[in-house]
Protein backbone atom coordinates (compact mmCIF):
# COMPACT_ATOMS: atom_id res chain seq x y z
CA UNK A 1 0.00 0.00 0.00
CA UNK A 2 2.66 2.19 0.82
CA UNK A 3 4.32 2.14 -2.53
CA UNK A 4 1.52 2.45 -3.86
CA UNK A 5 0.77 5.72 -2.67
CA UNK A 6 4.17 7.37 -2.14
CA UNK A 7 4.35 10.43 -4.36
CA UNK A 8 7.93 10.43 -4.55
CA UNK A 9 10.16 7.23 -5.47
CA UNK A 10 14.37 7.27 -5.99
CA UNK A 11 15.27 5.72 -8.74
CA UNK A 12 18.51 5.12 -10.49
CA UNK A 13 17.37 6.86 -13.08
CA UNK A 14 17.41 9.92 -11.32
CA UNK A 15 21.13 9.92 -10.26
CA UNK A 16 24.46 11.45 -11.87
CA UNK A 17 27.79 10.09 -10.37
CA UNK A 18 30.73 12.42 -9.70
CA UNK A 19 34.19 11.22 -10.58
CA UNK A 20 37.44 12.07 -10.07
CA UNK A 21 40.53 11.56 -12.47
CA UNK A 22 44.20 12.41 -12.27
CA UNK A 23 47.12 13.23 -14.16
CA UNK A 24 50.22 11.21 -14.13
CA UNK A 25 49.09 8.41 -11.55
CA UNK A 26 49.98 4.67 -11.98
CA UNK A 27 47.44 3.51 -9.43
CA UNK A 28 43.86 4.72 -7.89
CA UNK A 29 44.49 6.86 -4.95
CA UNK A 30 41.88 7.07 -2.35
CA UNK A 31 39.92 10.15 -0.88
CA UNK A 32 40.22 9.62 2.76
CA UNK A 33 37.52 12.20 3.49
CA UNK A 34 35.01 10.61 1.36
CA UNK A 35 34.30 7.13 1.44
CA UNK A 36 34.24 4.82 -1.34
CA UNK A 37 35.97 6.89 -3.45
CA UNK A 38 39.36 7.64 -5.29
CA UNK A 39 41.00 9.46 -7.38
CA UNK A 40 41.05 7.47 -10.63
CA UNK A 41 43.71 6.73 -13.57
CA UNK A 42 42.72 6.59 -16.81
CA UNK A 43 42.28 3.25 -16.71
CA UNK A 44 40.42 2.60 -13.52
CA UNK A 45 38.17 5.92 -14.46
CA UNK A 46 37.02 4.04 -17.62
CA UNK A 47 36.22 1.00 -15.72
CA UNK A 48 34.55 2.42 -13.14
CA UNK A 49 32.17 4.25 -15.70
CA UNK A 50 31.66 0.95 -17.46
CA UNK A 51 30.43 -0.43 -13.93
CA UNK A 52 27.81 2.85 -12.59
CA UNK A 53 26.53 1.79 -16.58
CA UNK A 54 26.18 -1.65 -16.08
CA UNK A 55 24.24 -0.51 -12.61
CA UNK A 56 21.82 1.89 -14.65
CA UNK A 57 23.52 5.16 -13.35
CA UNK A 58 22.83 7.63 -16.44
CA UNK A 59 25.72 9.86 -16.61
CA UNK A 60 28.67 10.78 -14.64
CA UNK A 61 30.09 14.15 -13.87
CA UNK A 62 33.97 14.32 -14.59
CA UNK A 63 36.20 16.16 -12.49
CA UNK A 64 40.52 16.75 -12.99
CA UNK A 65 42.98 16.73 -11.02
CA UNK A 66 45.76 18.02 -13.21
CA UNK A 67 49.52 17.45 -12.53
CA UNK A 68 50.90 20.78 -12.37
CA UNK A 69 48.58 24.23 -11.88
CA UNK A 70 49.30 28.04 -13.18
CA UNK A 71 48.19 31.53 -12.30
CA UNK A 72 45.63 30.65 -15.14
CA UNK A 73 44.29 27.44 -14.61
CA UNK A 74 45.27 26.56 -18.55
CA UNK A 75 44.98 23.03 -18.02
CA UNK A 76 41.32 23.36 -18.17
CA UNK A 77 41.56 23.98 -21.81
CA UNK A 78 44.15 22.19 -23.00
CA UNK A 79 43.38 19.76 -25.72
CA UNK A 80 45.55 17.30 -23.89
CA UNK A 81 44.69 18.17 -20.10
CA UNK A 82 43.18 15.30 -18.24
CA UNK A 83 39.51 15.82 -18.28
CA UNK A 84 39.83 16.70 -22.43
CA UNK A 85 42.03 12.66 -22.56
CA UNK A 86 39.70 11.12 -20.21
CA UNK A 87 36.45 12.33 -21.43
CA UNK A 88 37.49 10.90 -25.53
CA UNK A 89 38.38 7.75 -23.67
CA UNK A 90 35.21 7.69 -21.61
CA UNK A 91 33.16 8.35 -25.17
CA UNK A 92 35.27 5.65 -26.63
CA UNK A 93 34.26 2.95 -24.39
CA UNK A 94 30.99 4.16 -23.74
CA UNK A 95 29.80 4.81 -26.41
CA UNK A 96 26.39 6.47 -26.13
CA UNK A 97 25.11 4.22 -23.02
CA UNK A 98 26.55 7.39 -20.53
CA UNK A 99 25.59 11.02 -20.28
CA UNK A 100 28.79 12.84 -19.74
CA UNK A 101 28.79 15.79 -17.94
CA UNK A 102 32.17 17.84 -17.89
CA UNK A 103 32.01 20.55 -14.62
CA UNK A 104 33.53 23.27 -15.80
CA UNK A 105 35.57 25.61 -13.84
CA UNK A 106 39.60 26.40 -13.60
CA UNK A 107 39.93 26.07 -9.57
CA UNK A 108 41.72 22.73 -9.73
CA UNK A 109 43.48 24.02 -12.29
CA UNK A 110 44.79 27.18 -10.87
CA UNK A 111 47.55 27.65 -8.53
CA UNK A 112 45.69 30.04 -5.65
CA UNK A 113 42.66 27.61 -5.87
CA UNK A 114 40.27 30.52 -7.06
CA UNK A 115 37.26 29.97 -9.57
CA UNK A 116 38.64 32.44 -11.61
CA UNK A 117 42.00 34.17 -12.88
CA UNK A 118 42.59 37.28 -10.91
CA UNK A 119 43.16 40.81 -11.35
CA UNK A 120 46.18 42.53 -9.87
CA UNK A 121 44.81 43.20 -6.62
CA UNK A 122 44.04 40.14 -5.96
CA UNK A 123 40.37 39.58 -6.53
CA UNK A 124 38.54 37.62 -9.14
CA UNK A 125 38.14 39.06 -12.71
CA UNK A 126 34.23 37.59 -13.39
CA UNK A 127 34.82 39.35 -17.06
CA UNK A 128 38.50 38.06 -17.42
CA UNK A 129 37.54 34.43 -16.36
CA UNK A 130 34.35 33.98 -19.10
CA UNK A 131 36.48 34.86 -22.04
CA UNK A 132 38.42 31.48 -20.01
CA UNK A 133 35.83 29.36 -19.16
CA UNK A 134 34.43 29.66 -23.14
CA UNK A 135 37.80 28.60 -24.53
CA UNK A 136 37.13 25.49 -21.55
CA UNK A 137 33.80 24.88 -22.71
CA UNK A 138 34.86 24.13 -26.36
CA UNK A 139 37.61 21.91 -25.22
CA UNK A 140 35.30 19.84 -23.49
CA UNK A 141 32.84 19.82 -26.07
CA UNK A 142 35.52 18.76 -28.71
CA UNK A 143 36.32 16.36 -26.49
CA UNK A 144 33.28 14.48 -26.30
CA UNK A 145 30.97 16.35 -23.32
CA UNK A 146 27.33 16.06 -23.87
CA UNK A 147 27.12 18.55 -21.20
CA UNK A 148 28.90 21.47 -19.69
CA UNK A 149 28.45 22.40 -15.95
CA UNK A 150 29.65 25.68 -15.62
CA UNK A 151 30.31 25.95 -11.68
CA UNK A 152 32.30 29.08 -10.50
CA UNK A 153 29.01 31.51 -9.79
CA UNK A 154 30.86 34.02 -12.48
CA UNK A 155 27.80 36.25 -14.14
CA UNK A 156 27.08 36.22 -17.10
CA UNK A 157 28.93 32.40 -17.52
CA UNK A 158 26.34 30.45 -19.17
CA UNK A 159 25.61 33.31 -21.42
CA UNK A 160 29.50 33.28 -22.66
CA UNK A 161 29.90 29.39 -22.46
CA UNK A 162 26.46 28.83 -25.03
CA UNK A 163 27.79 31.14 -27.27
CA UNK A 164 31.03 29.65 -27.60
CA UNK A 165 29.63 26.21 -28.15
CA UNK A 166 27.11 27.53 -30.84
CA UNK A 167 30.26 29.55 -32.46
CA UNK A 168 31.96 26.39 -33.03
CA UNK A 169 29.62 24.05 -33.60
CA UNK A 170 28.55 22.60 -30.60
CA UNK A 171 24.94 23.53 -30.47
CA UNK A 172 23.76 19.74 -29.28
CA UNK A 173 26.21 20.33 -26.30
CA UNK A 174 23.74 21.26 -23.32
CA UNK A 175 24.56 23.20 -20.14
CA UNK A 176 23.58 22.32 -16.92
CA UNK A 177 23.99 25.80 -14.67
CA UNK A 178 25.24 25.48 -11.25
CA UNK A 179 22.45 28.55 -10.69
CA UNK A 180 22.10 28.65 -6.63
CA UNK A 181 25.67 27.55 -4.97
CA UNK A 182 26.19 28.92 -1.78
CA UNK A 183 29.78 29.42 0.07
CA UNK A 184 29.30 26.21 1.92
CA UNK A 185 31.51 24.61 4.49
CA UNK A 186 29.94 21.40 3.17
CA UNK A 187 32.72 21.37 0.59
CA UNK A 188 35.06 20.08 2.10
CA UNK A 189 35.99 16.46 1.48
CA UNK A 190 35.74 17.81 -2.27
CA UNK A 191 38.59 20.25 -2.04
CA UNK A 192 40.56 17.28 -0.67
CA UNK A 193 39.69 15.10 -3.78
CA UNK A 194 41.08 18.02 -6.16
CA UNK A 195 44.05 18.94 -3.64
CA UNK A 196 42.45 22.59 -3.94
CA UNK A 197 43.98 24.44 -1.45
CA UNK A 198 42.41 28.62 -1.96
CA UNK A 199 45.97 30.56 -1.09
CA UNK A 200 44.37 33.60 -0.05
CA UNK A 201 40.40 34.39 0.47
CA UNK A 202 37.12 31.91 0.29
CA UNK A 203 34.80 31.83 -2.40
CA UNK A 204 32.17 34.68 -0.53
CA UNK A 205 32.50 36.93 -3.38
CA UNK A 206 31.18 35.09 -5.98
CA UNK A 207 28.98 31.95 -4.33
CA UNK A 208 25.91 32.34 -2.23
CA UNK A 209 25.64 33.76 1.49
CA UNK A 210 23.64 30.82 3.05
CA UNK A 211 21.29 33.16 4.31
CA UNK A 212 19.32 33.99 1.10
CA UNK A 213 16.71 32.46 -0.36
CA UNK A 214 15.35 34.97 -2.66
CA UNK A 215 18.40 35.81 -3.64
CA UNK A 216 18.72 32.01 -5.81
CA UNK A 217 15.27 33.27 -7.34
CA UNK A 218 17.26 36.11 -8.95
CA UNK A 219 20.31 33.73 -10.12
CA UNK A 220 18.20 31.23 -11.41
CA UNK A 221 16.15 33.25 -13.65
CA UNK A 222 19.17 34.59 -14.73
CA UNK A 223 20.71 31.26 -15.91
CA UNK A 224 18.10 30.30 -17.62
CA UNK A 225 17.97 33.45 -19.50
CA UNK A 226 21.08 33.18 -20.54
CA UNK A 227 20.27 29.77 -21.88
CA UNK A 228 20.83 26.98 -19.36
CA UNK A 229 19.24 23.77 -20.50
CA UNK A 230 19.30 22.49 -16.51
CA UNK A 231 19.99 24.25 -13.57
CA UNK A 232 21.59 23.12 -10.22
CA UNK A 233 20.94 23.65 -6.66
CA UNK A 234 23.96 23.28 -4.12
CA UNK A 235 24.32 22.06 -1.47
CA UNK A 236 20.97 19.82 -1.18
CA UNK A 237 19.99 18.98 1.99
CA UNK A 238 20.44 22.32 3.19
CA UNK A 239 19.14 24.14 0.77
CA UNK A 240 15.75 22.39 0.06
CA UNK A 241 13.81 25.70 0.37
CA UNK A 242 15.91 26.71 -2.56
CA UNK A 243 15.21 23.69 -4.38
CA UNK A 244 11.37 23.83 -3.86
CA UNK A 245 11.88 27.79 -5.23
CA UNK A 246 13.79 26.73 -8.19
CA UNK A 247 11.31 23.75 -9.13
CA UNK A 248 8.30 26.01 -8.76
CA UNK A 249 9.94 28.51 -11.32
CA UNK A 250 11.18 27.14 -14.25
CA UNK A 251 10.75 24.71 -16.87
CA UNK A 252 13.82 23.62 -17.60
CA UNK A 253 14.90 20.40 -15.65
CA UNK A 254 16.29 21.04 -12.00
CA UNK A 255 19.51 19.38 -10.56
CA UNK A 256 20.66 19.05 -6.87
CA UNK A 257 24.27 18.51 -5.94
CA UNK A 258 24.16 16.11 -2.30
CA UNK A 259 27.99 17.60 -1.88
CA UNK A 260 30.99 15.60 -0.42
CA UNK A 261 30.40 17.08 2.74
CA UNK A 262 26.25 15.39 2.66
CA UNK A 263 27.90 12.08 1.87
CA UNK A 264 30.68 11.90 4.38
CA UNK A 265 29.01 13.15 7.62
CA UNK A 266 26.22 10.10 7.02
CA UNK A 267 30.12 7.80 5.93
CA UNK A 268 31.71 9.44 9.28
CA UNK A 269 28.26 8.55 12.12
CA UNK A 270 27.49 4.92 10.44
CA UNK A 271 31.55 4.35 10.40
CA UNK A 272 31.09 4.64 14.47
CA UNK A 273 27.55 2.67 14.65
CA UNK A 274 25.78 6.03 15.38
CA UNK A 275 23.34 5.94 12.70
CA UNK A 276 22.09 3.36 10.04
CA UNK A 277 24.15 4.97 6.76
CA UNK A 278 22.23 3.17 4.04
CA UNK A 279 18.73 4.01 5.23
CA UNK A 280 19.74 7.57 6.04
CA UNK A 281 21.81 8.24 2.27
CA UNK A 282 18.26 7.20 1.02
CA UNK A 283 15.96 9.05 3.59
CA UNK A 284 18.21 11.88 2.65
CA UNK A 285 17.96 11.65 -1.49
CA UNK A 286 14.51 11.17 -1.12
CA UNK A 287 14.00 14.34 0.67
CA UNK A 288 16.22 15.88 -1.88
CA UNK A 289 13.76 14.28 -4.84
CA UNK A 290 10.65 15.41 -3.29
CA UNK A 291 11.33 18.91 -2.46
CA UNK A 292 12.01 18.95 -6.52
CA UNK A 293 14.86 17.60 -7.66
CA UNK A 294 14.36 16.12 -11.22
CA UNK A 295 18.27 14.69 -10.78
CA UNK A 296 20.49 14.05 -8.08
CA UNK A 297 24.25 14.14 -8.18
CA UNK A 298 25.70 12.11 -5.31
CA UNK A 299 28.72 10.07 -4.04
CA UNK A 300 26.15 7.63 -3.41
CA UNK A 301 25.03 6.81 -7.17
CA UNK A 302 26.63 3.34 -7.02
CA UNK A 303 25.37 2.58 -3.36
CA UNK A 304 21.60 3.36 -4.30
CA UNK A 305 21.97 1.65 -7.80
CA UNK A 306 22.75 -1.07 -6.11
CA UNK A 307 20.15 -1.03 -3.55
CA UNK A 308 17.50 -0.45 -6.11
CA UNK A 309 18.88 -3.71 -7.86
CA UNK A 310 18.75 -5.82 -4.56
C1 LIG B 1 33.98 24.14 -8.04
C2 LIG B 1 33.24 23.01 -7.42
C3 LIG B 1 33.20 22.68 -6.06
C4 LIG B 1 32.40 21.55 -5.94
C5 LIG B 1 31.97 21.21 -7.22
N1 LIG B 1 32.49 22.13 -8.11
C6 LIG B 1 33.94 23.26 -4.92
C7 LIG B 1 33.78 24.63 -4.53
O1 LIG B 1 32.97 25.39 -5.03
O2 LIG B 1 34.56 25.02 -3.65
C8 LIG B 1 32.07 20.84 -4.64
C9 LIG B 1 31.37 19.56 -4.75
C10 LIG B 1 31.32 18.75 -3.49
O3 LIG B 1 31.59 19.22 -2.36
O4 LIG B 1 31.01 17.56 -3.61
N2 LIG B 1 34.71 23.69 -9.14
Amino acid sequence: MRRLVAETSLAVDDLLAPVFVREGIDAPVPIASLPGHVQHTRASLVAEARRLAGLGVPGVVLFGVPAAKDPEGSGAWDPDGIVQVALAELRAALGERMVLVADLCLDEYTDHGHCGVLDPSGAVDNDATLERYARVAVAQARAGADVVAPSGMMDGQVAAVRAALDATGHEQVAVLAYAAKYASALYGPFRDAVGVEIACGDRRGYQQDPANRREARVEVALDVAEGADMVMVKPALAYLDVLADTAAAVDVPVAAYHVSGEYAMVKAAAERGWLDGDAVLLEHLTSVKRAGARMILTYAAAEVAEAVHG
